[in-house]
């Protein structure tokens, strides 16, 4: 890892590298939330996106071939607090809400590497490393889709909650 970030070039690999470790950690924790999440849809859901993850993570490792450099481990703390809220709130949850928290994490992980991504893809077009840039922007669109997806779900239990709520 690199002590201190001395150029453009140094900054992206390390950011790359933290998107790296971001990506392999969301492979474990899509995969506590599909055991956790009650609805066999949402389950799929998580499944789906977890398939996809590992395909992130294969498209990280290969920017770092393109560009000639050694795959960086960078921490990522943001990715790291995300799962971690979502696992104590997961933890004091009744069983019937759970499916509410696993997707209020979901959409806030997918806000978040949309957010890596967009950066990343603007960094690499401007070096002109334009595969790199279409490898980023297969993971961006993927993270797009999941969010809408989690984001419909969202919207799905919320309108369930309210009328639960509603008749009692
Ligand atoms: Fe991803
Ligand atoms: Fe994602």
């Amino acid at each position: 890892m690199f002590e201190k970030l001395e150029t453009p070039e140094e900054v992206f690999t390390f950011k790359l590298g933290a998107t790296l470790t971001m990506e392999k950690q969301l492979v474990d924790v899509l995969g506590e939330l599909d055991e956790q999440a009650q609805r066999s849809e949402i389950k799929q859901a998580l499944r789906e996106h977890r398939v996809e993850t590992r395909r992130h993570v294969a498209n990280i490792e290969r920017c770092f071939k393109l560009l000639g450099e050694e795959i960086d481990d960078s921490p990522c703390g943001a990715i790291e607090g995300i799962a971690k809220e979502g696992k104590a709130t997961i933890k004091k949850t009744d069983e019937s809400l759970l499916d509410a928290v696993i997707l209020s994490a979901a959409v806030e992980a997918e806000h978040h590497e949309i957010a890596v991504y967009e950066t990343l893809i603007i960094h690499a077009q401007a070096r002109g490393a334009s595969e790199v840039a279409a490898l980023l922007n297969q993971n961006l669109e993927q993270e797009k889709h999941a969010l809408q997806t989690a984001r419909s779900a969202t919207e799905k239990i919320a309108a369930e909650g309210i009328k639960v709520v509603a008749v009692a």
